[in-house]
């Protein structure tokens, strides 16, 4: 017998925050589909996911729970492997960043690249952000000075630091991307690292001295590797690579005939050339193809907490069934593009696609079957209409679509085309009317056939969609009698006989949208207005202190913000705050007030505002800025 082929799947490491909402979620689930088509159709498939654990975010929310930072990941790893659990993915492996095998490698990468020359001991001077562990150049950052990731002030720093040096392999990864056109995809995302490598690539500052909640470097571990260098690490360490077992590194990656990274457009840099030029570095083939897809979007743009309007995939799950979320995902997502996730959107195609199109097509037959046949069906021996010629053709043009998205990852593409075939099959029915050849004692062997016909369909649909909806297209199989099959078996016409199920329940029930969005209106207000208990830790997360107004002006062209110079301890910032209709500039000027220090600053009409006001508010009274009298900027809020 030959060797299996073998396939590769990785997502993304998530960070240990904890907080997996159906935007992320969406990497683990099409990778999920990718690997059970990989599965189907043979193939030897190794499938991993993980965690990224290290570095000072973690290590601050972990202190702010009153946890030790392993403790922390832990919990977060558990929680975590859990919900991929309810998700029905099925992974081969769960690696955690701060796990002895994923550290030992990374540290004898570092060694083996310092080694090697590649990465070197330098000095770092320039601007660092403390929040996002990250150094910038003085023309990456916002005009102000400010980080431009999150838009907190940074600090100059000049301390010792390693270096991996990008600069060598500048050359060789472009000409690698140019001799592998198929390397990064789609295209367009291709362009963008192209473009972004030939403007040049700096040095990589890869090691950090200011905390110490990540993988030390062995031969000096005053330092910590950079979080991205441990993270990207994990695609190999968890194969074995530079570990006494390392036959999955070389039966998956060296001898493997497919490696897949999937990920979003976000990280697109760290995959495309810090990695790729880590393993030139190390001299391992870069034997990845990258994936790279968009983001899930409300209506209203990017989900965030701030807003309330991020979704949980067990929000979705619980009222709708998983197979809904996983298919609504994968079948709005194209490779590359964003998709957006709404409720109405979201029942409408459930409605349609699910409970209409499939779930009826499946209901119908198999009580047709059951009606006209007692349930069974057997392969005819001649053709009887134009249709049922038609109908093949159809499944046989859907299954290539079919096969080619699905092997390219354009599940997207892949779930239309097998739609193709329910919309055509649904079609069928219609115009061969199995109600009228049953009134007709002449036409059982022809009714047999259109029964023949939708069965197999129905067959092949729900082999195709097993990736993606794998739980549904069990049920379906069961109730054409069938057990679960391979893609040997996407043939039209090789089912000799079956006996269908007696009784079908309806895989998706048709959902009440304006109830729906009633119910999910009410929810939202419920949750705007509930706000959640919280520890003492959370309230120890702000920073509440007292501000003396220095200056004050109007916000040109913006009639309810002032913007306002305010002294911190010794600290002066700018803060722009909406109470122009309650106080004019010069009353507020040499006012102690209280407000927040450690809100994320942002850019409001085009000043940075780095803080907030604290107001009292009332129906029918004025808004009044709380103030002290007594106590200075200086003085902290208890
Ligand atoms: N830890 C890094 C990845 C290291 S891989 C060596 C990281 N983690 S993350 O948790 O922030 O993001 C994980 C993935 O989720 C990324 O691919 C990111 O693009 C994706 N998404 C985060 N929000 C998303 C949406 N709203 N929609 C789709 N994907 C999104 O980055």
């Amino acid at each position: 017998m030959s060797k299996k082929k073998t396939c590769y799947v990785t997502t993304p490491i998530y960070y240990a925050s904890g907080n997996v909402h159906i935007g992320n979620s969406y990497t683990t689930l099409a990778c999920d589909a990718f690997v059970r088509f990989n599965r189907l159709r043979g193939r030897d498939t190794f499938y991993l996911t993980g965690m990224d654990e290290h570095g000072q975010k973690i290590e601050n929310a972990a202190k702010s729970l009153g946890r030790a930072p392993q403790e922390h990941v832990n919990i977060i790893a558990e929680e975590t492997k859990a919900l991929w659990k309810e998700l029905n993915i099925d992974f081969d492996d769960f690696i955690q960043t701060s796990e002895e095998r994923h550290v030992l490698v990374v540290q004898k990468i570092f060694e083996k690249l310092l080694k090697s020359g590649d990465i070197y001991l330098g000095k770092y001077e320039g601007d660092y952000c403390v929040y996002d562990e990250a150094f910038f150049t003085k023309t990456q950052l916002n005009s102000d000075g400010t980080c431009p990731d999150c838009g907190r002030p940074t600090t100059k720093v000049q301390e010792e630091c390693y270096f991996l040096n990008l600069k060598k392999y500048q050359q060789k990864l472009l000409d690698y991307i140019r001799e592998n056109p198929d390397f990064i995809q789609p295209e367009t995302r291709k362009n963008e690292v192209v473009s972004f490598v030939e403007r040049g690539l700096e040095d990589l500052a890869i090691s950090r001295t200011t905390f110490k909640w990540g993988v030390p470097v062995l031969s000096n571990p005053r330092h910590v590797v950079y979080v991205w260098i441990d993270a990207l690490s994990n695609y190999i360490s968890a194969l074995g690579y530079l570990a006494e077992d390392d036959s999955k590194f070389k039966k998956y990656w060296l001898e493997g005939d497919e490696v897949v990274h999937v990920i979003g457009k976000d990280i697109l840099r760290f995959h495309a050339v810090y990695w790729p030029i880590m393993l030139l570095a190390l001299g391992v083939p870069i034997r990845f193809k990258l994936y790279v897809h968009g983001w899930v979007l409300m209506k209203e743009g990017k989900m965030s907490k701030s807003k309330g309007n991020v979704i949980y995939p067990r929000d979705v799950i619980n009222r709708y069934g998983l197979d809904s979320l996983r298919y609504y995902l994968l079948r709005e997502m194209p490779l590359g593009n964003d998709c957006i996730f709404s409720y109405d959107k979201f029942i409408e195609k459930y409605n349609v696609d699910l409970a209409n199109d499939l779930g009826n097509l499946v209901s119908r037959t198999i009580s047709m079957i059951n009606k006209y046949f007692k349930g069974v069906v057997i392969r005819p021996k001649k053709t009887y209409f134009s249709e049922d010629e038609d109908l093949r053709k159809v499944a046989e043009a859907s299954i290539a679509a079919y096969l080619e998205a699905f092997e390219n990852f354009r599940l997207q593409n892949g779930i239309i085309a097998v739609w193709n075939l329910v919309n055509r099959s649904n079609k069928y029915i219609d115009e061969t009317t199995p109600w009228l050849l049953f009134k007709d004692e002449t036409k059982r062997e022809a009714l047999n056939s259109v029964m023949y016909h939708l069965f197999e369909s129905i067959r092949l649909i729900a082999l195709m969609i097993a990736p993606v909806i794998p739980d549904s297209a069990e049920i379906i199989f069961k109730e054409l009698g069938l057990d679960r099959e391979d893609f040997s078996a996407l043939k039209f016409g090789i089912t000799a006989e079956s006996k269908v199920a007696e009784k079908v329940k309806p895989l998706f029930q048709r959902l009440d949208l304006e109830a729906e969005m009633k119910y999910h209106e009410a929810k939202n207000e419920e949750e705007l207005q509930t706000k959640p208990e919280i520890t003492i830790e959370d309230f120890n997360k702000l920073d509440l202190r007292i501000g003396e107004i220095l200056a004050a002006e109007k916000v040109k062209a913006a009639t309810k913000l002032l913007l306002l110079k305010v002294k911190i301890d010794e600290e002066i910032r700018t803060i722009v705050s909406g109470i122009a209709e309650y106080y004019r500039p010069e009353e507020l000027v040499g006012k102690k007030v209280a407000l927040i220090a450690n809100l994320k600053p942002v850019k409001i009409k085009g000043h940075l505002s780095q803080g907030m006001l604290l107001c009292a508010e009332g129906e029918g009274k004025p808004l009044e800025i709380l103030e002290v009298f007594k106590n200075d900027s200086k003085s902290r809020i208890l």
